[in-house]
């Protein structure tokens, strides 16, 4: 007698097709999810039981069979059991592993209980402790790159920022570091929503969709799992998938700077710009060309966010089919949405080590800091804070800029003279070099040496108080 005809019971007569069985198992992809199951049936066994619908022995002998599976998962012994035998889904899986372990007991594990109600509270688990992890792993990351931008502060370093890829204004380092590190602070923020959404109802009691007849007692069951209610529609419940979801899309999230960096790393790596050298233990060579030192692995973040980014939409848009209630295809959904999230923490990890790897050349980003008259906006502010109109200003600057391209020379104390004269004769009081016209920055959140320290103190009590909250 072949598994899947004893799962189902009495209903069928001959055994399912093991062509098809294989090709509707999630079972592979589910193994990550079994500690989650594990628990889903212990806190079952507590509704249970609690409620009166099976006697204190069978519950204390289920509590023993599931520490075995669990042992055994532990031990790595039990995918390979389960494997060779073929189910659907991890929860078949444990479920037949109990009833084989202890046919009496096991018995009763199933009772009050659907796999639907099962899936949904294990992946609201799984998502709850996703989104802890997500939310470890951006902070880790923020909190780096907020360090680094504190050694970038002395002596100051400063480079060209660029709009469009094209030279723009001098700014600090720091600056630059402050604003990779930003976008996953607000990912932490998220994070930490979505872990806190995830355990806010517990599926689990809600049958197949209707609720069950046994007197279960979920509130013993929530409160065991960590959620904060049990659910409030049976329905719902099996057919929701929102936790998950939004779990990967908040690590698809935070995929998204990591490969915005990435993009900027590889353009500073290549010999031609020469901002930063990629680590020995970063880089990949190449097998023709001797002197190649490549960005592989941020190339590789660049492209991988794209994976995840769809990975993640796509579990949404598959669900966004089908109508209330569970469906199968939730089940390719959920292989969506985990392939999303495991994939992004891969990649966010190979990031931070990669990131940490890199190595700053800040003499060749000073050199280049007022390349491209990077100047000419705080030349126009000056003449505006003389009393010139901005769009005169503007102007004057542009053709003294026209004049330097032509003669082939940089911004110099000539212009300066030149301009000084629209605004009443004196050489005008404007930075000449790339340090002066960050520290002329005087707004908040400018690239000013005081607003980014400011920004970064702001930055770390934020990350702290993050991290005290969890
Ligand atoms: N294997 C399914 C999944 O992971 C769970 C089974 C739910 N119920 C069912 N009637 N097929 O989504």
């Amino acid at each position: 007698m072949s598994v899947g005809s004893l799962q189902w019971g009495g209903r069928f007569r001959r055994a399912p097709d093991p062509a098809l069985l294989a090709f509707g198992s999630s079972l592979e992809d589910d193994l990550l999810l079994a500690p989650f199951d594990l628990e889903t049936s212990r806190a079952h066994v507590r509704a249970l039981a609690g409620g009166g619908a099976i006697a204190p022995e069978i519950a204390a002998a289920l509590e023993s069979a599931l520490d075995r599976v669990a042992a055994e998962i532990e031990a790595e012994s039990f995918a390979a059991w389960a494997s060779e035998k073929g189910f659907e889904d991890i929860h078949g899986a444990i479920d037949a592993r109990v009833r084989e372990i202890d046919a009496v007991a096991g018995s009763w594990l199933h009772a009050g209980r659907s796999r639907n109600d099962q899936v949904a509270t294990t992946l609201a688990l799984y998502a709850a402790a996703r989104a802890r992890d997500g939310l470890a792993r951006v902070t880790a990351i923020a909190a780096a790159l907020a360090a680094r931008a504190r050694n970038a502060l002395a002596p100051e370093s400063v480079l060209a920022g660029t709009t469009h890829g094209q030279p723009a204004q001098p700014i600090l380092l720091a600056f630059w570091l402050q604003a990779a590190a930003e976008p996953f602070v607000r990912c932490a923020q998220r994070f930490a929503a979505v872990a806190r959404e995830a355990m806010a109802m517990m599926p689990l009691g809600s049958g197949a969709l209707a609720g069950s007849c046994l007197p279960l007692d979920r509130a013993a069951a929530a409160r065991y799992l960590g959620f904060a209610t049990p659910s409030r529609n049976a329905l719902d419940s099996v057919g929701t998938r929102d936790a998950l979801f939004a779990c990967a899309d908040a690590w698809a999230r935070a995929c998204v700077p990591a490969a915005r960096i990435a993009a900027e790393v590889v353009s500073w790596a290549s010999p031609l710009v020469g901002y930063v050298r990629i680590g020995d233990a970063s880089a990949s060579g190449s097998s023709l060309m001797p002197q190649k030192r490549n960005p592989d692995i941020f190339e590789l973040v660049r492209a991988g966010t794209q994976r995840v980014l769809s990975d993640a939409g796509t579990a949404w848009s598959m669900s966004a089919a089908v109508g209330l209630s569970y469906h199968r295809d939730l089940q390719e959904c959920k292989q969506s949405a985990v392939d999303a999230i495991e994939r992004a923490d891969a990649l966010l990890s190979a990031f931070e080590r990669a990131f940490a790897d890199l190595e700053f050349d800040l003499a060749t980003m000073e050199r280049q800091a007022t390349h491209g008259y990077t100047l000419a906006t705080d030349h126009a502010d000056a003449l505006i804070l003389h009393g010139l109109d901005a769009r005169r200003a503007h102007r004057l600057v542009g053709e003294r800029v026209a004049l330097a391209e032509e003669q082939g020379r940089s911004f110099d104390a000539s212009d300066l003279l030149a301009l000084g004269e629209a605004v009443g004769g004196t050489a005008l009081a404007a930075p000449l070099d790339a340090r002066s016209s960050v520290r002329a920055k005087a707004t908040e959140g400018s690239s000013s040496p005081e607003a980014v320290r400011r920004s970064l103190d702001a930055l770390e009590r934020e990350l702290a108080a993050i991290a005290s909250e969890r």
